[in-house]
């Protein structure tokens, strides 16, 4: 315990401070009537929360301890009030604490400097690779409603197509194999919607789990900022969890869901339409 006490930052001891006090119900009770009414007398709190006289004291001694609660006057004057700054300082450090969570840079640094990954953009000789990684994604019924599989020809002629504007990135490892490949795809060909894309990521069978997903998604959000678009979407499976995760984790947001959009091997398939506003 003592050594935990001689690690813990100012901001995490302040942090278990305010959480320790809050964790009561009648306290958060407190907390929350307190933040509607902006103040109350010890009286006007004993009325809106049925509480025993003694104990509510008690509730709000540990309340102003923990610098939630602040007072002025005194007596029966005496008037209670939620420090606002005390609670915008908790979620603030609630929030980075999911920031971090929902950071995949550890992993995928690691993933970089043991495989020494690296994300470049494609090049006509890559077409052989990104077919077959394209292909384990078709099998695997994961991903996408395609089920034609594709050839090394078939995708040199798609990344030749390819527009300045509709990138494609490949991740690979010191030895130049590729790992995974990831594309900015138009969303829809009216000029209204030039500032929307959309985007495929696909990673080897052998491959997934190691971040380099995340790192190849990461890239293409880079890109997408870069090319000026105002917003990237995709459609996903909403059983593809490594997936969700992923877009999750990277700040996409759920539009909605089609339902039996599609029909995989007999069976209907849900599609899930996500979002990113980018500016
Ligand atoms: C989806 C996909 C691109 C993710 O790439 P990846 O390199 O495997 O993913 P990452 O290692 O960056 O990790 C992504 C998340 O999925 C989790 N994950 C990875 N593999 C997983 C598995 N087999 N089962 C469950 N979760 C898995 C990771 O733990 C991580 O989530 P977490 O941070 O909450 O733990 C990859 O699995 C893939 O290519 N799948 C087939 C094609 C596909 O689904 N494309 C997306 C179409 S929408």
């Amino acid at each position: 315990m003592k050594t935990l006490k001689q690690e813990q930052t100012a901001a995490e001891a302040r942090a278990v401070r305010i959480l320790r006090a809050l964790a009561n119900p009648v306290r958060f009770r407190i907390v929350e009537t307190l933040a509607d009414r902006k103040d109350c007398t010890g009286p006007q709190l004993l009325r809106a929360l049925t509480v025993p006289q003694s104990s509510l004291f008690e509730h709000l001694a540990a309340l102003r301890e923990a610098a939630i609660v602040q007072t002025s006057g005194e007596g029966p004057d005496r008037y209670y009030c939620v420090d606002p700054g005390t609670l915008d300082f908790l979620a603030a450090y609630l929030s980075g604490l999911g920031q971090r969570a929902r950071s995949w840079s550890g992993l995928v640094e690691r993933a970089r400097t043991e495989a020494g990954m690296q994300i470049r953009d494609a090049a006509i000789e890559d077409a052989t690779a990104i077919a077959r990684i394209y292909n384990q994604g078709i099998e695997d019924r994961c991903a996408t409603l395609e089920t034609q599989l594709r050839g090394p020809e078939e995708r040199a002629e798609w990344l030749q197509a390819r527009s300045s504007r509709h990138p494609v990135v490949v991740a690979v490892d010191s030895a130049g194999v590729v790992l995974g490949w990831g594309s900015l795809n138009s969303f829809n060909p009216r000029p209204a919607y030039d500032h929307v894309v959309d985007c495929s990521l696909y990673v080897a069978r052998e491959q997934r789990g190691r971040g380099i997903g995340d790192a190849l998604f990461g890239a293409l959000e880079a890109r997408a900022r870069a090319l000026g678009y105002h917003k990237m979407v995709l459609a996903a499976f909403p059983t593809n969890l490594p997936g969700m995760r992923l877009y999750e984790r990277h700040g996409f947001l759920t539009v909605g869901v089609y339902h039996e959009q599609g029909m995989l091997d007999g069976r209907w398939v849900d599609v899930i339409v996500m979002e990113k506003i980018l500016n």
